[in-house]
């Protein structure tokens, strides 16, 4: 029988800078939960890449003298070097200079347009563009002029543009987002969204006339496409070629959540192609309070976190901090007093108090004790609402409890072989089912348990030395 199918995809990251936690906090969470499924033995992929058009792109390489594609390349491949380092398991990392993106994000312009849903001619448009946000900005996004999150001043741009006529979809979105039929979550953000519709939808810009680095407009070779509609594309680049659309989560920032649950599904829709699933958008995070930025020098890279904490210990800092959906904050002081909570003196004590006692006693796990399983409903519900924090919460629970229970019942004293052996089951089997739970955010440590808690039990080296 064909398993089933779950496709999820991570925002593709824009390749003016390099990799930063940022990027790092929504891919972890993505390959969470794209290994929590295949542990359910679905045919779980993940797609992740880079989003290489565009003016902040060409400003970029400008600035660093070098040709687009050029300056692309190389950023990309440190995109890929920090999820391989991550351990980040996608089925493609996808480019948005790849061939057969430019092709299938061309076919679906020129459908858009053979549709109705683009204009036949371009209208003369005339905005303030961001190019940090790659959008137009509205009078009143911006303070005393300037974009407040880049501190630029937005662009005056005149040209004549190709526009997709969002507005004539509003009606439509709206009870499609109501309905559920696309489910946007957190709850909040869908209301937001809704309420932002209701408003009223406008026309969008999808051209530019003025910038080379882009993809043509297949229809009208002198303008590219608008970096953002050609970037949307990307998940139905690998969905539609290799029979996986449509996706099943879209997991994106908050800050992208328009494109993705406005812009997005009315192109699909307008082609007549199935919508994504669920669009969850997560919180941002601050370091020590503050937003993580160049200029504050308080950036850190993904490879600051690994040499710190492990690959398993980064990946578990970034999901367990704080609920995903919500907004939190990071200091190395407090992903310290995480790791050194729940893996040091948690996780990682316990199954170094459990193998040595194991190993004292010659204890042998059987293929049946392998199987154990908690029914964790709740974890299951968590996790599945990309709630890893609690996910998380709750598998830590069921060590401390265990814990608890073991200073209790001291089985080191009891005396009589059977009555001690029945007790290890319990301890053993309790430990091999809660390491699954640990197994999408720590994959790594959890294979090592697992084989170490196979077979014959023999102490080992701590898992997460204390920092
Ligand atoms: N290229 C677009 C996405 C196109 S998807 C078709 C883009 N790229 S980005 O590199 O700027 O950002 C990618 C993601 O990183 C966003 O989802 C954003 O929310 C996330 N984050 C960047 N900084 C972040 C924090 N400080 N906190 C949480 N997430 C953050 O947008």
């Amino acid at each position: 029988m064909d398993k089933n199918k779950y496709f999820i995809t991570t925002p593709i990251y824009y390749v003016n800078d390099v990799p930063h936690i940022g990027h790092a906090y929504p891919t972890v969470a993505a390959d969470a939960i794209t290994r929590y499924w295949k542990q359910k033995d679905y045919d779980a992929r993940l797609l992740t890449g880079t989003d290489e058009h565009g003016a902040k792109i060409a400003e970029a390489a400008k600035k660093h003298g070098k040709e687009p594609k050029e300056y692309a390349d190389k950023i990309s491949e440190k995109f890929k070097e920090a999820w391989q380092k991550l351990n980040i398991d996608f089925v493609r990392f996808i480019r948005t200079t790849d061939e057969d993106h430019i092709k299938v994000a061309q076919e679906f312009l020129q459908k858009l347009y053979d549709k109705g849903a683009i204009d036949p001619k371009p209208r003369l448009y005339k905005g303030l563009y961001c190019v940090g946000h790659e959008k137009f900005m509205s009078p009143e996004e911006l303070v005393d002029g300037v974009c407040p999150d880049h501190q630029t001043k937005p662009i005056e741009h005149s040209e004549e543009n190709y526009y997709l006529r969002l507005s004539d979809y509003g009606d439509w979105l709206e009870k499609v987002i109501e309905s559920d039929e696309i489910e946007i979550r957190p709850q909040s953000r869908k209301n937001e969204i809704l309420g932002k519709i209701k408003q009223g939808l406008e026309d969008i810009s999808i051209s530019r006339a003025n910038l080379e680095w882009g993809i043509p407009l297949p229809f009208d070779q002198k303008h590219t496409a608008y970096v953002w509609i050609e970037a949307l594309i990307n998940y139905y680049t690998y969905g539609s070629q290799n029979n996986f659309w449509p996706a099943d989560l879209h997991l994106v920032g908050k800050d992208i959540l328009w494109f993705h649950a406005v812009i997005w599904p009315i192109m699909l829709h307008a082609i007549g192609e199935e919508l994504p699933k669920k669009i969850f958008a997560h919180g941002f995070f601050t370091i020590n309070g503050q937003k993580m930025s160049k200029t504050i020098g308080n950036v850190i890279g993904p490879s600051d976190l690994v040499e710190k904490y492990g690959v398993d210990g980064a990946r578990y800092a970034l999901l367990a901090a704080f609920p995903f959906g919500e907004d939190g904050d990071f200091s190395f002081d407090r992903l310290n007093e995480i790791y050194n909570a729940d893996l040091a003196n948690g996780l990682g004590n316990y199954v170094a108090r459990i193998a040595k006692l194991c190993e004292n006693f010659v204890y042998t796990v059987s293929e049946e004790q392998l199987k154990s399983e908690h029914k964790a409903d709740d974890y299951h519900d968590a996790i599945q609402n990309l709630n890893f924090s609690k996910a998380l919460a709750i598998a830590n629970h069921y060590i401390k409890d265990h814990d608890i229970k073991l200073n209790q019942e001291k089985p080191w004293k009891i005396v009589d072989n059977q009555t001690l052996h029945k007790s290890l089951d319990y301890y053993v089997q309790g430990l091999i089912a809660t390491v699954k739970l640990f197994l999408p955010f720590m994959p790594q440590t959890a294979k090592k348990i697992l084989k170490q808690f196979s077979g014959q039990i023999k102490s080992d080296k701590p898992l997460f030395p204390r920092i």
